[in-house]
């Protein structure tokens, strides 16, 4: 029987429940493909998981993470448009191929099993090939996935970006924004926001922090602009919750909740970052030892890192 190497999480406090198991090689249907996975990108979403502290439902004794690249090794009778040796990448939720994901329960890492293994068998309509000329390295692929879709989703999701408009993200700063704030040496970034964009305020505002930050979003985003609620990373107390729907109606503005997004979103952006010739910023590759898998949880969750955190295989 032909077996590999396969990540399971023994446990909710800590990645350190991580185990590597030598399972059975996974065995594609008429209407799926084999996956040999070369690369994964983790994410914050990861590092949650393992700690039980995630807010959607996901599944005991599960394959973490949901970002992968790999290369097809079979190929189900009844796919079409995929060969054996194409390049691909696996949608975050297998069943939200268009418009909103219609649930909690189809997202790899979480309610299914994900992409931390030497193999998987993916739906053929759930996976995205990569152009062989596309100069991306499978760690670079596999970072497309989950960022890579939901920042194209909160984008081009709704109403599309215009030329001109100004759009707040709150993350590190190295790769070449226009203006930086550092919320930490300004904790109140958003009068910063406003000063820069002329008294105006900003079209967009990627929401990271959640709670403890969407006052300061609501409170420098134009009337009628758009804040893409994105990340939970800053909640705020019970006594301090701001009155979102009220400072949302003050404004006039669109208070969006994104969750990554669907096949369609992930191809536009694919097609975007392969003609471009973009190479998504990866801050550090590990290997797939478990010593190896631990420490990239580690760097993580340290938050040193500025970009991709990645697992080889090759
Ligand atoms: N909704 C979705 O579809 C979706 C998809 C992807 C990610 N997420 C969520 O988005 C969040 C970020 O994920 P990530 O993978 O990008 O994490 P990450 O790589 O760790 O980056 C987080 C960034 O947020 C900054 N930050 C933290 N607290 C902040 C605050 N109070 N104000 C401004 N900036 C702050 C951090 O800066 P410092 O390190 O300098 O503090 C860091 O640059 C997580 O909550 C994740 O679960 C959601």
């Amino acid at each position: 029987m032909s077996t590999h190497l396969v990540f399971r999480l023994q446990g909710k406090e800590s990645h350190r429940n991580l185990k590597q198991f030598e399972e059975p090689k996974p065995v594609i249907d008429k209407y799926e493909v084999l996956v040999k996975v070369r690369g994964i990108s983790l994410n914050y979403r990861d590092i949650v998981i393992a700690s039980g502290g995630y807010p959607f439902p996901t599944k005991d004794n599960g394959i973490p993470t949901s970002d992968a690249a790999g290369e097809v090794v079979e190929v189900g009778s009844s796919v079409e448009g995929l060969e054996v040796g194409d390049h691909v990448i696996g949608n975050f939720d297998v069943s939200n191929l268009y418009g909103q994901q219609k649930d909690w329960l189809h997202a790899h890492g979480g309610p299914i099993d994900g992409m931390l293994r030497q193999y998987i068998t993916l739906p053929g309509h759930a996976v995205v090939k990569i152009p062989k000329h596309a100069k991306l390295n499978f760690t670079e692929m596999a970072s497309l996935v989950c960022t890579g879709t939901t920042a194209w989703n909160a984008l081009y999701g709704i109403i599309p970006l215009k030329p001109g408009q100004t759009v707040l993200f709150q993350v590190k700063e190295k790769y070449g924004p226009d203006r930086v704030i550092n919320y930490k040496t300004t904790p109140y970034w958003a009068a910063e926001a406003k000063r820069i964009t002329g008294g105006r305020g900003v079209d967009h505002v990627f929401e990271n922090g959640g709670s403890g930050t969407i006052k300061q979003s609501i409170d420098c985003i134009v009337m009628g602009g758009i804040i893409s609620v994105i990340g939970f990373l800053s909640d705020a107390k019970q006594e301090d919750m701001p009155d979102v729907a009220g400072l949302a109606l003050s404004k006039g503005c669109i208070v969006r909740g994104i969750t990554v997004g669907s096949k369609q979103l992930l191809e536009d952006m694919v097609r975007f970052v392969v003609n471009r010739e973009l190479r998504p910023p990866v801050d550090k590759v590990f290997g797939f030892s478990t010593e190896e898998v631990i420490a990239a949880y580690d760097y993580l969750q340290s938050g040193a890192h500025i970009g991709k955190v990645c697992i080889s295989l090759d």
